[in-house]
């Protein structure tokens, strides 16, 4: 906790999101695009296609400037917004990357100026000259992401380095290299449908077909190498891990799932208008396309994201910052103990250190809704047990005393009605909610924590004198604190729940 919380009404998950997946797209497409220019005009030369050499000029004038600017200001931006959200895990990346890190801007300084040149260059180099320093982009772009991938992947499965602490244990890390063939496919796919979106726009005939057909090709050859290696992807991550995203976490499935479905339309619309229907390739097509691709990597990104839960480096630091070697002494300390900076109100800097980098309290991921009509009892019992609810959290940092601090400040911002003057509901529609906010947090319907099966033939006595004995039940298992009216429907949809009816 050496440094202070930045303090934004935006959600850091999505703060994160929107700049790296714009920039993950740019910088694969730059690679991916140089490959495809020097690729081409190796063909166009041999060819002596005049046409094709222009158009690929031209290709290369939107390319360089969007790959230049936009790569190069949204990667300075990735820095700043991590330094930001995340200064301990940036400074454990440095720390231990540094060799890596000043590698890849090397690389990306020589990259920067062979694009220039090649740009620059159509009508003043000799062929053979242009060509290859097309191709010195495009070595040197690549050997960019082999170093980032490195790190990248590190981030998920750091493997051996959590015991040797060694650079090379941590770069070749279990998901380095499905990571980089994927990431090389994707470059591909990306070029194919950048170049899609330029042709679409010339006029109908010949050279239009053709070139649809070559694009589409580099299109539906990436996104085969990536699929394949998406599996081999998902293989290589310790089986531990993806088990326990199947069981408990929604988000990482999700997006898995969303990524297939997108993979599986981009390959339809490739198919169809790039190799079967050329001619009928138009621009919305094309545009339609480019979505696709920019939605599939950012469904691919937002796993690999979420997956990482509870850790942003995994085994090694949690997504709250606090180091793990270090979560038992701050549970101990107490978590205002190690903070080097503090605004006085405990409670809102103990919220902000072990929640607020997942959680607002209202907008992305809302923690108002879950302590709605809730009192501060039932607050602190969740904050100390964060680790056993849904969503795969870290363990609460602090102790007992800060997790009354935190619910005292939550309780201070949240609704403080009953839950039924709240939603307005009443019967089982109440049990249900309050079943959702008492219970479901831990207990999820339908997964491995689930307990209907206990309701089963239970009485309404009997499940009060359950409700009364709550905090016995389990660790971490909150008294129950809810008024009667709240407490009788809870008791009538818990009886619905033993019938393993209605859910
Ligand atoms: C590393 C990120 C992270 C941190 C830190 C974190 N949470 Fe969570 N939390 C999650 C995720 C992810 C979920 C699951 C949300 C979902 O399933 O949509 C979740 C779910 C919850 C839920 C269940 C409510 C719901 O809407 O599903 C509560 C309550 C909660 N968190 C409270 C807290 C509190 C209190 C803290 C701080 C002591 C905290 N969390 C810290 C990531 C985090
Ligand atoms: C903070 C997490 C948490 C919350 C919230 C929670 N429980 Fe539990 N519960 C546990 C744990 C942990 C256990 C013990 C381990 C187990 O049986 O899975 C447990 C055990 C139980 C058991 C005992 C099961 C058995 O077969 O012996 C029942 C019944 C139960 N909970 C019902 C509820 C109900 C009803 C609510 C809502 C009023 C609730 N729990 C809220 C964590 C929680």
């Amino acid at each position: 906790m050496n440094y202070p919380f930045w303090d934004v009404p935006v959600s850091y998950g999505v703060l994160m999101a929107v700049i790296a997946v714009f920039h993950v797209f740019v910088s694969h497409f730059a690679i991916g695009g140089g490959l495809y220019l020097v690729v081409s005009e190796h063909l166009a030369r041999k060819a002596g296609d005049a046409r094709r050499l222009e158009f690929l000029e031209r290709l290369s004038k939107f390319f360089v400037l969007t790959t230049l600017v936009a790569g190069a200001l949204t990667g300075v931006g990735i820095w700043f917004i991590i330094g930001l959200i995340s200064p301990t895990a940036t400074e454990a990346l440095i720390h231990n990357y540094v060799w890596g890190w000043a590698t890849e801007w090397t690389f990306f300084v020589v990259e920067i100026a062979a694009a220039m040149i090649y740009f620059y260059g159509w009508k003043t180099m000799a062929p053979r000259a242009h060509m290859a320093v097309g191709w010195i982009y495009f070595v040197f772009a690549w050997l960019s992401l082999f170093i980032i991938n490195g790190i990248v992947t590190f981030m998920l499965t750091p493997g051996q380095w959590l015991a040797t602490g060694d650079f090379w244990d941590g770069f070749f890390n279990p998901t380095f290299w499905p990571s980089l063939v994927l990431r090389t496919g994707v470059c591909v796919m990306l070029a194919g449908l950048y170049a899609l979106l330029v042709v679409a726009r010339c006029e109908a005939g010949g050279f239009k077909e053709r070139t649809v057909r070559w694009s589409a090709g580099w299109g539906v050859a990436g996104l085969a190498v990536t699929a394949v290696c998406q599996y081999w992807y998902w293989k290589a991550i310790p089986a531990a891990v993806t088990a326990k995203a199947l069981q408990t976490m929604p988000t990482p499935i999700h997006s898995m799932e969303i990524s297939v479905w997108l993979a599986v339309a981009i390959g339809a619309l490739l198919v169809v208008f790039g190799l079967l229907a050329p001619r009928k390739l138009g621009y919305g097509a094309a545009a339609a396309l480019m979505v696709l691709g920019l939605a599939w990597f950012g469904a691919f990104e937002w796993f690999r994201e979420s997956i990482r839960k509870p850790y942003i480096l995994a085994g090694y630091i949690y997504g709250n910052g606090v180091e793990v070697a270090q979560a038992d002494r701050y549970k101990k300390e107490g978590l205002l103990a190690q903070m080097a900076f503090k605004t006085g109100d405990d409670g809102a800097d103990l919220f902000r250190h072990a929640c607020q980098s997942c959680h607002m309290l209202n907008g992305y991921k809302a923690l108002k809704p879950a302590f709605d009509g809730m009192d501060r009892a039932f607050i602190a019992a969740i904050v100390r047990a964060t680790h056993q609810l849904k969503g795969n959290m870290p363990p609460f940092p602090g102790t007992a005393a800060e997790a009354e601090k935190i619910a005292g400040y939550l309780g201070h911002h949240t609704d403080k009605r009953p839950l039924a003057e709240i939603y307005k509901l009443e019967g089982v529609e109440l049990g249900r909610k309050a079943y959702a906010i008492r219970c479901g947090v831990c207990h999820v319907i339908g997964a491995a924590s689930d307990k209907s099966q206990s309701f089963a033939g239970q009485s309404a006595d009997d499940l009060n004198n359950m409700l009364n004995t709550a905090a016995d039940l389990g660790e971490g298992m909150p008294a129950y604190t809810g008024d009667a009216a709240e407490r009788k429907a809870l008791v009538a949809f818990l009886q619905e729940l033993g019938k393993g009816g209605k859910k």
